[in-house]
């Protein structure tokens, strides 16, 4: 008996607002009525079509799904019932479907949750895998069709450019605008270093952004107690990190009216509403999800095992009364990289369950170190990225040095073969930081053709860099510690 037409409708809509059949996670109602597709669904059911991938890339790890087969299966949903009875064909069909997933399955798995990051393949993380494996949608032209209608706004060129490539929920906030509605927003920061890099500035350039666009509140976490407890750090340096970080947020211009920036260790510690919301994740949490979402185990010390139920919190308005001004509903968006998603995912799942909103994510890519794609981005190796402390010499020469080049060996070779923009660095930091598509554009036709060479390439991107840096440099130091307590001053914010 397949699904008819109207019932993937009504399932389409389900999961609009739900990732799952029942429940928030995964279970066999799932598996069940996912083996009753014989393909993929259509396009026009885009939130059929994400629920489906996201359950398909599981493969055979389906049948280690919670919960028992219900035969028939009876989804109710806004009063309809739909019923799902497994049958022969239900049998041919997930043969077939196997074949599907078997052929999914071969490629190795990426790894990305909050403290690995690790490609399988040398040409990096696959982004669309990702997407199915965590559920989530694809920034793609409708949405962003969408976005410039909504804001009247050109989407920013992060958005355009597929570097915040997918998202949860961004729909609902659109319609919110579009109703004249408020939402606010909520970024972070683990203050692990002293010396950000360029890379950590594009959440923080999606978050501005975002701001100046829906003239929204803002607040945003700056997790010492996360550093501490994952680190080999004392307590007060975390906290005295938190501070030199916070100098460099403020220093991006955050409207003061609007923005909240707030230290875990010194905010938690006075604050009645945001560790109830805490209390609150923490008791509608158990020990066996944070394994399978974290992958924590005994040994793990017990503050990591709570940490997720603080990085959820600030997703309520309701863990700032003071600032929202009792309002307990104000939707939430996050700008964050993917490998932020778990913790998000574990703060969905729980939201309905404690009467909250579940708040909406917009995913960004990893930026590149200097040295490839694949390879990593540290604090402690300082060629590894461009920091905020670089003078414009040492940009020059790091850029020069050691970013990784997609030109050719000779300069004949190159002129006849061209340069290669897919693992060219200097070319995908054009991609973050050269706004101008045009230019950006004709750079990638003169560079892949070989009219350009490799040290022109390189010129360009320097002469951005060195510029971005220095003005960032100039604001930081226009920063006061004065000015830093303001943002930080738990009050009303406007909205
Ligand atoms: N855990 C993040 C980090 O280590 C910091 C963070 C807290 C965050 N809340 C966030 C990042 C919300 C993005 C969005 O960097």
């Amino acid at each position: 008996m397949p699904i008819t037409r109207e019932e993937e409708k009504v399932l389409d809509e389900h999961f609009l607002a739900n990732s799952y059949v029942e429940g928030f996670t995964a279970s066999q109602s799932d598996a069940a009525l996912f083996e009753y597709f014989t393909g993929t669904p259509s396009q026009d059911l885009p939130s059929l079509q994400r629920w489906f991938r996201h359950i398909a890339s599981f493969d055979k790890d389906r049948t280690t799904f919670p919960g028992s087969r219900r035969n028939p299966l009876e989804i109710f949903i806004n009063g309809r019932k739909i019923t799902v009875m497994a049958d022969s064909t239900a049998v041919e069909q997930s043969a077939a479907l196997e074949q599907f997933s078997t052929a999914e399955a071969q490629v190795d798995e990426d790894i990305v949750d909050p403290w690995n990051v690790q490609a399988s393949s040398s040409k990096g993380i696959d982004y669309d895998k990702l997407i199915d494996r965590f559920g989530s949608s694809r920034i793609d032209a409708t949405l962003l069709e969408r976005f410039e209608k909504v804001t009247g706004r050109k989407p920013h060129h992060f958005l355009r450019r597929g570097i915040f490539f997918s998202h949860r929920d961004m729909h609902r906030i659109l319609n919110l605008v579009e109703a004249g509605k408020k939402f606010f927003l909520y970024t972070g920061r683990g203050p692990s270093s002293e010396a950000m890099h360029v890379g950590h500035l594009i959440p923080f350039i999606m978050t501005k952004w975002l701001q100046d666009v829906f003239d929204v509140p803002l607040v945003v976490q700056l997790t010492d107690d996360e550093k501490y407890l994952w680190k080999d750090l004392k307590l007060e340096q975390c906290n005295k990190l938190a501070y030199e970080n916070s100098k460099d947020i403020v220093a991006m211009g955050f409207d003061i009216n609007k923005t909240f920036i707030f230290s875990d260790i010194d905010f938690i510690e006075g604050s009645g509403e945001f560790y109830r919301n805490v209390l609150k994740v923490q008791k509608h949490v158990t020990f066996n999800q944070v394994k399978g979402i974290f992958g924590f185990d005994e040994s793990s010390n017990i503050g990591k095992i709570m940490f997720p139920a603080i990085q959820a919190a600030p997703s309520f308005s309701s863990s700032f009364p003071f600032i929202f001004k009792g309002k307990k509903d104000v939707p939430c968006l996050i700008p964050c990289a993917i490998d932020q998603d778990p913790y998000f995912r574990m703060t969905r799942d729980v939201a309905p369950r404690i009467g909250l909103q579940k708040p909406a994510l917009l995913h960004s890519t990893f930026f590149p170190a200097l040295a490839g794609a694949s390879t990593k981005m540290s604090a402690s190796d300082e060629n590894s990225s461009i920091f905020l402390t670089d003078t414009a010499n040492q940009i020059k020469k790091k850029i020069n040095k050691y970013a990784f080049s997609g030109g050719r060996d000779t300069i004949e070779e190159h002129r006849e073969k061209g340069g290669d923009c897919e693992v060219d660095v200097s070319y995908m930091y054009l991609t973050f930081f050269l706004e101008d598509d045009e230019k950006l554009e004709e750079i990638r036709q003169q560079y892949s053709t070989g009219n350009m060479l490799t040290g022109e390439l390189k010129a360009e991107l320097i002469k951005i860099l060195q510029a971005l840096v220095a003005e960032h440099q100039a604001r930081r130091k226009e920063v006061t510690e004065d000015l830093v307590k303001e943002y930080m001053k738990p009050r009303p914010l406007n909205f």
